[in-house]
This record gives structure tokens, C-alpha cells and sequence, in this order.
């Protein structure tokens, strides 16, 4: 079991250059098998999600070359086997490859994907779109047979604008013949990366980014190059992080306008800060933050994903602040964690409200899920004293070189295998 300790209070100063971001580079993996020529990915972040799925390219066949941050991808030899549950369940991105195979072969096998527990996460939406581009649907258990004859255009409307059957109708539908709409799509930067890296390739998507997205089908995909964006929810994580202990702390290669909700709560919060065409420049305050209440919303709203770690920043604000969960039914495991380390909270239905500011001193806590690590790296870095992080797989299953990053900025944190 790996764990992190830190030594909190310091004070970090220098630069953190933001890695690829992770929530497109798990759909991008599984998109490259679209076309049977070479995909040469760029600006891949090295973390365990990323080679999971490179795990599941080679039970398929396909060659993986990692180099440096790059990944290329030749699916020239695939075979279409079933996705087996050990390698479903390690992450919740798996199920791109339903999406993937299906759009490729016709035929996709695998299991319910894994991915962190913070709500029942169902996949109804994707199988509801499957179906709709002429796919039949066994399941046996958690097992899944996605099945079609023939891939056709369809006119589909998302009950719920989800990333995830946004994109995996997406790689379904570029092959199909005819027309495909989706309506009420998921709008985040991810997805338009995910469309940009199918048209490289040869694939006929207009409107990614907008809540209307037309597939023109289209038969075969070519070669390409691509670059994955940076990680927008990395890139909040270390805002939140400088703004609690930076002192001109410099987030650079990033893109301000994927993390506009959060700069506009900082601003209200009266952060110290200043925003260039690529970076954010933070200091800390040496007087408390203003109180604000947050809701998360899908993009361009307030991301979920930094929902956990900004409620770290919300114990440093004056007053009553208010944060509230829509998109996830299970999201505020690391507020217990908080108020062991000296956080001010109350947990009713899915609002937290906090009464700052509080003294956090360190103590153990756990990682309960990805983002919940990150807040208690947040906290730890803050809080005086020592922090001991339990479950840290799930930290390193989003953030490349998280250790490495913030020691360069003067933070005292190890990983420990014990
Ligand atoms: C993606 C991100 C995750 C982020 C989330 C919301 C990846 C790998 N993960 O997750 O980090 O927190 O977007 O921004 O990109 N839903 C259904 N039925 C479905 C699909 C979704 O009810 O078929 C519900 C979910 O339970 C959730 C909401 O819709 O309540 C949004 O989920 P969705 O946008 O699909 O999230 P993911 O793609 O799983």
C-alpha cells in the first residue's frame, strides 16, 4: 500500500506546468482503434488510468509505443476479444471501448466499468444511444454484448447532458451510415478534443462544444496526429493549492477559459491573482477570503471535479459558505476527513456548509476517491503539521508526477510504500 505524507504550511513558490488532460486522453486511447493506420497521441499524461487502458490495447492486439509524452497507437493486427472484468472494472473509462469496438466491429464485449464510487454512475444513457444506432443489447450479470447488424444515423436526446454517452455515441456513430444528431450533449473542452482528434482522422463531427452535435458517417478513419489539452481540472486543483499557500505561484500551460467558473469564484473571493493568455499567477492572502456559495453544474458550470478540493479553500473564507453537489449523489467523502483536521462543516442532503476561517492541523486521512485525495493533498499542504494520506492509488490515478510538481515549488511530500 502506498501512502503520502505531508508536511504542511509551507509556503510554495515557482512554476507547476499543467500535464494532458486526463478525462480526454481516456477517451483518445480507445478512439485510436477507430482507424487501422498508426495514431500518434501527444502530451499523454503518465498516470495509472492512462496505462490501464494501454493495457486493454494490448489484450486486443494493438501496439502501444510510449515515449516520452506521447503515445502511438497501431491497431493494424486487433483483435475484437471480449474486454474481460479485471480490466472493465480498473477505471471508469473502460466503457469508451463500447463505443469504440462497436463503432469498429459491430460487436463490443466487456463488463460494467469501474472508476471511483461516488454515486451509482449508471451507463443507460449510453446503451439507450447504442440501441438507437441499431445496436441490440444482452447483458448477462455485468456483463454487456453490444451487437448490431448495421450501424445507422440517429436522432438522439440525451436525458441527461453525460460526458461519458456524449463521446461514446460520438466514436459509435463516425462509422454508421447516415446521420447521427445528439441533443442536449455534454458541452466540456474533453469532448471537443475527442471530436477534433475523430475529424484529424477523417471522421465528419460538427458542433462539439454546443449542445447539438452532427455526425455525418463515414467509412474509413486515417492516420493522425494529435495533442491532448491540458488537464483543466489539474490546472484548478493547483489554482486552489496556490491560493492557499502561493506566493506568486505560476500554473502555466493551461487554457484560463476551462477554469472560468472557478476564477470568477476566486475573484469573488477576493484572490490575489493575475491571468494571462496561458497561465495564472497566485498568492495567498494574508487576511481571510470573502464567503461564497458554489453549485456545480456541467460546463461551462462549476466542475464536480473540483468540487472537493475547493471545499478545502472554503474553510479559509470568513463567515458561512455554501457548497452544493448536483451531479453526483455521493460526493463529500472527505468531508469527514475535514473536519478531523479541524474544518467547521455541516453535511446536510448535498450541501455542505462551512463556517470559517478554521485552523486545520494534519493528522491521517484518507483518499477516499480521486478528487477526495486531492482536497486532502489540498488540506495537507495547508494545514500545519503532519498530513498521512492513505489510498493514494486513487491520487495517482489523475495527477502525473503530483510529488514531483509540488516539491519543485518547495512542498515537503513523500510517497511511502509501506
Ligand atoms: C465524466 C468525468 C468525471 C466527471 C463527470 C462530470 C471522465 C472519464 N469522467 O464522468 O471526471 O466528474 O464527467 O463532469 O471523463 N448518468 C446517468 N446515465 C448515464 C450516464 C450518466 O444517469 O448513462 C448520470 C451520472 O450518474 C451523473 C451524471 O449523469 O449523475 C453525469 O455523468 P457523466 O457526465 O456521464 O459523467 P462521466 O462521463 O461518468
Amino acid at each position: 500500500m502506498k501512502i503520502m505524507e505531508v508536511e504542511g504550511g509551507r509556503t510554495l513558490e515557482g512554476t507547476i506546468r499543467v500535464s494532458g488532460a486526463k478525462n480526454a486522453t481516456v477517451a483518445l486511447i480507445p478512439a485510436a482503434i477507430l482507424t487501422d493506420e498508426e495514431a500518434t497521441i501527444c502530451n499523454v499524461p503518465e498516470i495509472t488510468d492512462t496505462e490501464a487502458l494501454c493495457d486493454i490495447l494490448r489484450l486486443l492486439n494493438v501496439k502501444v509505443n510510449r515515449a516520452s509524452e506521447s503515445v502511438v497507437i497501431n491497431p493494424q493486427d486487433m483483435v475484437n476479444l471480449e474486454i474481460t472484468e479485471e480490466y472493465s472494472n480498473k477505471l471508469r473509462a473502460s466503457y469508451y471501448f463500447m463505443g469504440a469496438l462497436l463503432g469498429k466491429y459491430k460487436k463490443a464485449v466487456m463488463y460494467f466499468p469501474g472508476g471511483c464510487s461516488i454515486g451509482a454512475r449508471p451507463i443507460d444513457l449510453h446503451l439507450k444511444g447504442f440501441e438507437a444506432l441499431g445496436a441490440k443489447i444482452t447483458t448477462e450479470k455485468n456483463k454487456y454484448i453490444v451487437e448490431a447488424k448495421e450501424l445507422h444515423g440517429a436522432n438522439i436526446y440525451l436525458d441527461i447532458a453525460s460526458v461519458g454517452a456524449t463521446i461514446n455515441i460520438m466514436l459509435a456513430a463516425v462509422k454508421a451510415k447516415g446521420q447521427t444528431i445528439i441533443e442536449n450533449a455534454a458541452k466540456e473542452p474533453e469532448i471537443v478534443n475527442v471530436a477534433t482528434f475523430l475529424n484529424n482522422m477523417g471522421a465528419k463531427i460538427v458542433g462539439a462544444g454546443t449542445s447539438t452535435i452532427k455526425i455525418e458517417g463515414v467509412e474509413k478513419l486515417h492516420k493522425c496526429f494529435h495533442e491532448v489539452i491540458p488537464d483543466r481540472i489539474e490546472t484548478g486543483t493547483y489554482i486552489i493549492i496556490a491560493a492557499l499557500c502561493g506566493k506568486n505561484l505560476r500554473i502555466d500551460n493551461m487554457i484560463p477559459e476551462h477554469v472560468d467558473s472557478l476564477l470568477s469564484k476566486l475573484e469573488e473571493m477576493g484572490a490575489n491573482m493575475e491571468v494571462g493568455a496561458d497561465y495564472v499567477i497566485i498568492s495567498k492572502k494574508d487576511t481571510p477570503y470573502k464567503s461564497t456559495d458554489v453549485k456545480t453544474a456541467v460546463y461551462p458550470g462549476f466542475p464536480t471535479d473540483l468540487q472537493q478540493p475547493f471545499t478545502v479553500l472554503l474553510t479559509q473564507a470568513e463567515g458561512k459558505s455554501k457548497i452544493t453537489e448536483t451531479i453526483y449523489e455521493n460526493r463529500f467523502m472527505h468531508i469527514p476527513y475535514l473536519k478531523k483536521l479541524g474544518a467547521d462543516i455541516v453535511l446536510k442532503n448535498q450541501t455542505a456548509t462551512l463556517t470559517g476561517p478554521s485552523e486545520l492541523k494534519g493528522c491521517e486521512v484518507v483518499a477516499t476517491d480521486l478528487r477526495a485525495g486531492a482536497a486532502m493533498v489540498v488540506a495537507g499542504l495547508f494545514a500545519s503539521g503532519k498530513t498521512t494520506i492513505t489510498n493514494v492509488e486513487h491520487i495517482l490515478r489523475g495527477y502525473e508526477q503530483i510529488i514531483e510538481k509540488l516539491t519543485e515549488v518547495g512542498a515537503k511530500i513523500s510517497l511511502k510504500e509501506i
